[in-house]
């Protein structure tokens, strides 16, 4: 259901709008002319009215509305700007309006997610993609079960999203123990939580690991909600939270083949001081070269940090059987693996990446069908 507008006024260098549901709201002139729609290309909907062709005083010389539209005339254009009212409302930047458009991620800890979201294969596959989607964007894991024991399972089920992100490590990569290996992942060690890649500039957003045998003792993967934890420390301890905000970290990975380094911090927050991405791979920290007075409180939060992503509070531990595959925001959800005996029998996980803004596009467009 749409709002109608029930009075729009000129006031203030804004045109304030009030809605049938009370909502008062105002916009800015040069922020009107700027998106009249009459300045998008009519097929592609991109914006071909210059903002440099009026004044920075650009001002109205009439307005009009009704319950369904607003019309703005400008000094020497014939015809006016009309701004449908659902339009209007769906880009109002009032701080209530921002506030209601935010999608905010459920926080977890392990005794509240004892079992994440579960999709079938064959659900995802055939038309029932968008409620996994939102679980994922949601609670950043999800596990799709069912999957055919092929190695071309997990790429099949990231193509629901977007073509493969392509990393150092290939399209797909294989989680096993190798003989030879150039990452920790590839032996049969324990994998402390971390997320994957923080030492590229823009680390994958979706991980996918598809488990094809896990009949080895021990091997058993472990989760965490990292925004979870950083709220956890936000509320607990302030300053080490505030440090892990500020302060970029050096990550750094290199083997025969490339030498990838990247600085960031460990918590990112959004526009809004929402969370919007952890990175945080003990084994990937390069030696910190950080301001050197800061160096000991950056370690003592650094290990804060680590120390909430090994409590039993926040880290579910969970067996992948054959046919499961773990779906997780790669830049929110730490992951990481039990030691195992190699010689105890199989563990193979094949994995591969997709883009978290892919993953938003995705579930726009399935929502646009609903
Ligand atoms: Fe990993």
């Amino acid at each position: 259901m749409t709002n109608a507008i029930t009075k729009a006024e000129i006031n203030g260098g804004a045109v304030r709008v009030i809605f049938d549901d009370g909502r008062e709201t105002a916009y800015h002139f040069l922020w009107l002319r700027d998106n009249c729609p009459r300045g998008l290309h009519p097929q592609t909907r991109e914006r071909v009215f210059d903002l440099l062709s009026v004044g920075d005083d650009v001002a109205p010389i009439r307005i009009a509305a009704d319950a369904n539209a607003l019309s703005v005339w400008w000094d020497g254009e014939d015809a006016p700007s009309v701004f449908s009212a659902e339009w209007l409302r769906a880009n109002a930047y009032d701080g209530q309006s921002l506030s209601e458009r935010r999608i905010l991620p459920t926080l977890w800890g392990a005794k509240d997610l004892p079992a994440p979201p579960r999709f079938s294969f064959a659900a995802v596959k055939n038309g029932a993609a968008l409620p996994w989607l939102l679980a994922l964007r949601d609670y950043g894991l999800t596990i799709i079960d069912e999957a055919p024991p092929r190695t071309d399972a997990v790429r099949e089920a990231a193509h629901l999203i977007a073509p493969l992100r392509r990393t150092n490590f290939g399209e797909e990569f294989e989680v096993r123990s190798k003989p030879d290996p150039n990452n920790v992942a590839y032996t049969a060690l324990d994998l402390q939580a971390h997320t994957d890649l923080p030492n590229r500039e823009m680390p994958p957003g979706v991980q996918f690991l598809h488990c094809l045998a896990n009949g080895a003792t021990g091997g058993e993967s472990v989760f965490a909600d990292g925004f979870r934890i950083a709220a956890e420390m936000r509320e607990t301890d302030a300053a080490a939270f505030a440090l892990l905000c500020d302060t970029p970290l050096p990550f750094r990975f290199h083997d025969g083949e490339c030498d990838l380094r990247f600085y960031a911090p460990t918590i990112a927050l959004d526009r809004h001081g929402d969370f919007f991405q952890i990175r945080h791979h003990l084994a990937l920290t390069a030696p910190l070269d950080i301001d050197f007075a800061k160096t000991p409180a950056v370690y003592r939060a650094l290990r804060a940090f680590a120390a909430l992503a090994r409590d039993s509070r926040f880290a579910l531990d969970l067996r992948l059987a054959p046919g499961e595959i773990a779906v997780f925001n790669n830049r929110r959800i730490l992951h990481g693996r039990r030691a195992f005996d190699p010689s105890s029998g199989a563990r193979h996980l094949q994995g591969c990446y997709v883009d978290w803004d892919e993953t938003l596009s995705r579930i726009r467009v399935l929502e646009r069908g609903e």
